[in-house]
């Protein structure tokens, strides 16, 4: 069973107080864009991973795998041994604000429910994914939603349009706890509401909505990593319609007026050389699938 899943880009993440359970009530809207990992899962006899591709070696083969993790908790919900042999070709890099943990683990629950052929109701495999982390039920629900709770209780939303984006990605990662802790450590300050991004969204407009992208973790991730305004500069010199940094960060994500803009951007950003890497996508795609054939 080889399941795709993508990378998502917060178009809008308001980080409220820190609650008893050490997360922080947010409220942000995500999108899903065209980035993929992708894990297949074989039969066997016990549970191994093998993780190839972008950042592989960052990422834990056994205890702190987020796939493994998944396969195994699945196995337990379903009252039967975790016997997978699961592969995870990453695309996504890790501990770069797009997901890509998550991504893995609810590739790994997709691809276990189905070849265990357990056929588990979205919402359970959702409340699952909830137990796994705050971005594991998007990466399953994908396209265009609001999240609220610690990021893990999705909404629907009206979106129209498709949206190219350039990434920009950092040879170093930033550690998700790190960045929320920078945050606290400043006063709060209250920001507008996601009223901009949705009617931006609504009105399938992309210049309305790279002027209300919005996160409260950027100017953290900034003092933490200053060199990323560098890219936020150029993106808006090379005619980005918007820029941000994506959740905890460091992958900055321009938003273009339209694919043949992004194609370009990415040409002339990739020549600055201010990033490691750099990578055009659309949004929103969807959720994590199983791939047919
Ligand atoms: O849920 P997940 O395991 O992905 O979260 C990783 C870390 O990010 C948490 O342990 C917490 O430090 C931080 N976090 C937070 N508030 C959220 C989501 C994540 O403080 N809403």
């Amino acid at each position: 069973m080889r399941v795709r899943v993508p990378a998502k880009i917060n178009l809008l993440l308001h980080v409220g107080p820190l609650r008893a359970d050490g997360y922080h009530e947010i409220a942000t809207v995500l999108q899903a864009v065209s980035l993929y990992d992708v894990v297949t899962a074989a039969p066997a006899s016990g549970l191994t991973c093998t993780v190839t591709g972008e950042g592989a070696d960052l990422v834990p083969a056994g205890q702190g795998n987020l796939a493994v993790t998944a396969a195994g908790l699945l196995a337990r919900r379903a009252g039967r041994r975790p016997d997978v042999a699961l592969t995870v070709e990453k695309s996504i890099p890790v501990a770069a604000g797009l997901a890509g943990g998550s991504a893995d683990a609810a590739g790994a629950l997709v691809a276990c429910d189905a070849l265990w052929g357990l056929g588990m109701e979205r919402s359970e495999l959702l409340g699952l994914a909830a137990e796994l982390g705050s971005d594991v039920p998007f990466s399953l629900h994908g396209g265009t939603a609001l999240g609220t709770g610690r990021g893990e209780r999705l909404a629907e939303v009206m979106a129209r349009g498709s949206y190219s984006w350039v990434l920009g990605f950092a040879s170093e990662g930033l550690s998700t706890p790190t960045v929320y802790r920078e945050r606290d450590r400043q006063p709060r300050s209250t920001s507008a509401g996601p009223e901009a991004v949705l009617a931006a969204l609504r009105a399938a407009d992309a210049r309305a909505l790279g002027a209300a992208l919005h996160n409260d973790l950027q100017a953290p991730a900034l003092r933490l990593r200053p060199a990323l305004r560098r890219v936020l500069d150029a993106g808006a010199e090379l005619g980005a319609v918007g820029g941000i940094v994506s959740g905890s960060g460091p992958t900055v994500a321009l938003l273009a007026r339209d694919q043949s803009a992004a194609t370009a951007l990415a040409a002339s950003l990739a020549g600055l050389g201010l990033c490691r890497g750099v990578r055009v996508a659309h949004g929103p795609v969807s959720g994590a699938r199983v791939v047919p054939g």
